[in-house]
């Protein structure tokens, strides 16, 4: 089985996508898998990579890639994956030698164009199958606004928010400043409407930092979310599935910093600490392994996601945040442990998320 690794992209979760893509490649059984991986630049090109694993990381990997094709990165994409019949797909296109077919493709990119049903659709038109959910579910997930609007239809308890629009915050500001904060009390939480790992992520104790906070998550997308901030502890929870999908034990994150931002996912070293399981009572992780599966049904996922929630540290309510369509998945991520803690190994995992695509 040809199994295309698709890594890097072009979201400002690039180096994590690096992280969790060396990790799935040295796990995945050569044995019974062909690995062909396929790096994406932050620029948008696409490129085969034949060189060492450890050079991925380090991004060294651009250095010693083929380009499948040069100076249009718009082409590359449909290049490497010609739209049509399995039997015309990476002709003439690859370099000689790798002109093999791809069966499957693990799609290791996190954020926009990797999680959000883009990179999901061309696969779908490639006819390749691949690891993760499809296009619907994978871009309300990306979407925490409509991933809200569908875990409220679900009747699952969410966190209150409001909707900013970057066009408007030039000649709208004053207005925007007046809404929050009638409708919230400082600190509140600001958010990119499409991204993860918190990138653009900020949050306010004043009127200043809220402005301050407005542009800078404008800066990654036209929609703004701010938030109520909650006083929480931030629990998470593994699915596993198709159709039939299984929820792990839950686990805490306990960051580093005030909240769980960039620094404290990838550069305190050991300092955020997850606990897994987590200590919460038995009939709280039972709620919220049952609030997962709910969550993971209604959004329409497949393969895999990690669902994260907020458990109020006074009041004991749980709400949920977010679902992660594609997760950090390095050795020392959340999502494989958790499956590691319910039993199922690294290794495993990587091999049944593929035998889940192929299904
Ligand atoms: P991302 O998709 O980037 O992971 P999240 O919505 O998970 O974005 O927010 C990142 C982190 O910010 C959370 O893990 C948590 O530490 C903190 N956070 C986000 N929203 C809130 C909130 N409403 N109240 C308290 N903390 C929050
Ligand atoms: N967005 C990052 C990769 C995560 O959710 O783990
Ligand atoms: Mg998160």
């Amino acid at each position: 089985v040809n199994v295309g690794i698709i890594f890097g992209g072009k979201s400002a979760e690039h180096e994590v996508s690096l992280m969790s893509a060396t990790s799935i490649i040295r796990a995945i059984d050569k044995e019974k898998y062909n690995v062909i991986p396929i790096g994406i630049t932050k620029e948008g090109n696409w490129m085969i990579y034949n060189g060492p694993i450890e050079k991925i990381e380090n991004g060294e990997w651009e250095g010693i890639s083929n380009k499948l094709l040069h100076d249009k990165p718009k082409e590359n994409v449909f290049s490497i994956i010609p739209i049509g019949k399995k039997e015309n797909q990476m002709q003439g296109v690859v370099p000689p030698g790798l002109e093999k077919k791809i069966d499957v493709v693990f799609p290791v990119l996190h954020g926009p164009y990797g999680e959000d049903g883009t990179i999901q659709g061309l696969l779908e038109m490639a006819d390749i199958p691949y690891v993760g959910a499809e296009v619907l579910s994978s871009a309300m997930c990306m979407d925490k606004v409509y991933a809200k609007k569908m875990f409220e239809l679900e009747g699952l308890n969410v966190v209150e928010y409001f909707v900013a629009l970057r066009h408007k915050l030039k000649t709208h500001m004053d207005d925007y400043v007046k809404i929050i904060e009638e409708q919230f009390s400082y600190p509140v939480f600001i958010k990119p409407v499409n991204l993860g790992s918190s990138v653009g992520i900020t949050k306010a104790r004043s009127r200043d930092e809220l402005i301050q906070g407005l542009n800078e998550a404008a800066k990654h997308d036209r929609k703004i979310l701010i938030e109520k901030n909650i006083n929480c502890r931030e629990i998470e929870c593994g699915v596993l599935g198709n159709d039939n999908p299984k929820a792990s034990v839950v686990g805490e994150i306990v960051p580093s910093n005030e909240f769980y931002d960039y620094k404290a996912k990838y550069f305190d070293d050991g300092k955020s600490k997850l606990i897994i399981p987590a200590g919460i009572p038995k009939d709280k992780s039972d709620e919220i392994r049952k609030m997962a599966l709910t969550a993971y049904k209604a959004l329409g996922c497949a393969g895999l996601a990690r669902v994260d929630f907020f458990l109020e540290k006074e009041t004991n309510e749980v709400y949920i945040n977010e679902i992660n369509t594609m997760p950090g998945f390095t050795k020392y991520s959340m999502y494989p442990l958790l499956w590691q803690e319910t039993g199922v190994s690294y290794n495993e995992l990587v091999d049944k998320l593929i035998q889940l695509a192929l299904e």
